[in-house]
């Protein structure tokens, strides 16, 4: 079966004339006055809807003023959305403790884009779209440096949670450290019109805590972004061993300006990307259009996840791991993506910054046979995903306890993450606001399967959990503020050594709290909910006791194999069994 998929995937490659379904609003309308909003995989985090009584659409920055002012006067929460949602966590849902609420949506508020050559910077409306950017700047003969892989964000979106592509080198890969003036508008005084705008530049005390924050400080109207001179990229890919791994990473970032490394633990392969900048004149068009944002058949995806689902259900381990062979053999065959021309001819693959950082495609174009993989409207794949930051020396003690864990439990129960994109590792420098990154750091990215529902195990869960709790607690890593299972956020204010500054911040620009959900105060304050039955299945919880699994289904509460004081969700197939050995293979 997992051939058919293979060559599917080939002949859409080379035929690549599939027509798209673009994604659907993450604002839904029941056409009865209230409206439902989703993150782009159509589920939160805790499966539940995030109701909008009132949703507003401003077209520029005075009738943004003008929605803040109405909120303020009417005491009415208020949340901001981008054209497509896509923050995992359930940050963008306004509260719904106090009755009223509204959301603002920046899809319309998208059009100005104004240059300003002379200083090698541009200024953006906060709606304006990723790809809209990078190509007008282009346009311009210049290249924004730093931008997260995927395209299909906003910028006042993307600054908000500290979004970010991979770089040691000069300002470094977060997009944040590249800004050079934010305006934001916030809640004022009766006198003041109950809205006003604050422009931040660098030497203002509340820049560093505006860059990177959630939208809890007030909206972002204007972003101002540093530019450089255009250049062009010259990519390659060695797909080789994961020996040396935890000794090579941090030579590779230094060496490389945007090195980034991918890691197959059940395949004991890691790809690492060598990436510098060319000058101009250096010939070459390519494009990276990377494979996991390329439109899909739907029929691929559907049956890729009914598979997933099946081998799942059916604890059928070697079946994942064909699964996982055969996807990262079609990977190394089109280099991820990387395309010298219409395809990938040979390595190394030269573009413009602008074709080479950021993609996206499945984005666009119009029809009814492909669509993005995880698109929610056609059962296809469905993941988490989970993203840590570490200080970059600590990262070597991560990947050892993940080698040994993977050691310990056989490599196979780690084909489940290398369907998807095995470890994505990437390099991030050191930021001065308060809640990016304090010093030079390694983001570890992987995700892998969801259940339909909340109350189905997944049968490697187990492992994941302890990557998780190693991840997250042993080593001290922080959450990506736009990814992640709830769990990841527990006591995440005490990692950050800026975190009261930034509180003193929302307290002197939000005093009534305006921006603050539940939601919110779940992620950013890291605040446990109450443990029901089953929230250690789906990271709403770390278990403490079997019901926080399913023992029903025979998954209960277990010590980690390599983390002792980790709890994990793992399968025992009977309750009076000792389970805390590690689990075979069918
Ligand atoms: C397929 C995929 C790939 C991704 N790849 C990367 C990657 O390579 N690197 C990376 O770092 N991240 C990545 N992300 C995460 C993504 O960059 C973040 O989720 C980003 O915040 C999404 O931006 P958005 O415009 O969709 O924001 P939304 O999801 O709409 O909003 C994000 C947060 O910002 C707030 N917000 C939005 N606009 C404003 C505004 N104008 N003013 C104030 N607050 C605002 C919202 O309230 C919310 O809290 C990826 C996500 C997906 C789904
Ligand atoms: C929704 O909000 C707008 C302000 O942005 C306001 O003018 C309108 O009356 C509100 N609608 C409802 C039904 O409250
Ligand atoms: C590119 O331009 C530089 C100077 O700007 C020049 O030295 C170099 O020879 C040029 N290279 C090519 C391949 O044209
Ligand atoms: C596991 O999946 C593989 C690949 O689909 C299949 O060939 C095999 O029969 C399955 N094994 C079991 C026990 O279901």
């Amino acid at each position: 079966m997992y051939r058919s998929w293979w060559l599917l995937g080939a002949i859409h490659l080379l035929v690549s004339v599939v027509t798209a379904m673009l994604p659907q609003s993450p604002i839904q309308c029941d056409g009865t006055g209230g409206c439902n909003l989703f993150n782009s995989y159509g589920v939160w985090n805790d499966r539940k809807n995030c109701h909008v009584p009132n949703v507003t659409y401003p077209r520029t920055e005075n009738e943004l003023l003008r929605a803040v002012a109405y909120a303020n006067q009417n005491k009415l929460k208020l949340r901001v959305v981008s054209q497509f949602s896509h923050t995992i966590p359930k940050l963008a849902c306004p509260a719904t403790s106090t009755g009223n609420s509204l959301l603002i949506s920046t899809s319309s508020y998208d059009s100005g884009i104004e240059i300003d050559a002379a200083n090698l910077a541009v200024t953006v409306d906060g709606g304006v779209g990723l790809r809209k950017l990078i190509d007008t700047v282009e346009a311009a003969g210049l290249s924004l440096v730093a931008a997260p892989y995927w395209e299909g964000v906003s910028i006042g979106g993307l600054i908000s949670t500290g979004s970010h592509g991979s770089s040691w080198w000069g300002k470094g890969g977060s997009v944040h450290d590249h800004i050079v003036g934010l305006s934001l508008i916030v809640p004022a005084k009766q006198s003041e019109g109950y809205a006003k705008i604050l422009r931040l530049e660098p030497k203002d005390q509340l820049f560093n805590a505006a860059k990177v924050s959630m939208g809890l400080l007030g909206v972002i109207s204007k972003v101002k972004l540093l530019l450089e001179k255009g250049f062009k990229r010259s990519v390659s890919y060695d797909f080789t061993d994961d020996d040396q791994i935890e000794n090579k990473y941090m030579d590779h970032g230094k060496k490389y300006e945007f090195a980034d490394i991918t890691w197959y633990p059940s395949k004991h392969t890691a790809a690492y990307r060598y990436d510098n900048r060319v000058p101009l004149n250096i010939s070459g068009d390519g494009v990276y259009d990377f494979l996991g944002f390329q439109a899909n058949p739907i029929l691929v995806s559907k049956s890729v996840r009914a598979s997933e689902k099946v081998m799942d259900n059916g604890h059928n381990l070697s079946g994942k791991c064909i699964l996982a062979s055969s996807f990262l053999g079609y990977k190394k065959l089109v280099a991820n993506g990387l395309k010298n021309g219409l395809i990938f001819t040979g390595y190394p693959v030269i573009g413009n910054q602008g074709k080479m950082q950021t993609s996206g495609s499945c984005l666009y174009s119009t029809g009814k046979d492909s669509s993005c993989a995880w698109d929610p409207r056609i059962n296809g794949l469905f993941f988490y995903e989970t993203t840590a930051i570490f200080p970059a020396p600590k990262f070597r003690d991560f990947i050892l306890d993940v080698k040994k864990l993977r050691d310990l439990v056989k490599p196979e129960n780690f084909c489940g993450v290398d369907i998807y994109n095995g470890f994505l590792i990437r390099f991030i420098k050191a930021s001065e606001a308060y809640l990016g990154q304090p010093e030079e750091s390694v983001v570890v990215d992987f995700n892998y399967y969801r259940a339909d529902d909340a109350s189905t195990p997944r049968f490697d869960q187990d492992v994941w959990e302890e990557v998780e709790q190693l991840a997250f607690f042993k080593h001290g890593a922080k959450p990506h503020w736009a990814k992640n299972r709830n769990m990841a956020f527990l006591n995440v204010q005490s990692k950050y050594s800026k975190f009261t500054k930034f509180v003193g911040v929302k307290r002197q620009l939000d005093p009534q709290n305006m921006f603050s959900s539940e939601w919110s105060d779940e992620i950013v304050f890291g605040k446990e909910g109450a443990k029901s039955d089953g929230c250690g299945l789906e990271g709403m919880c770390i278990c403490s006791e079997d019901r926080h699994c399913s023992p029903g289904k025979g998954y209960f509460c277990k010590p980690g194999v390599v983390y002792e004081e980790a709890r994990v969700c793992r399968y025992s197939p009977s309750s009076n069994v000792e389970s805390d050995s590690p689990k075979t293979d069918l």
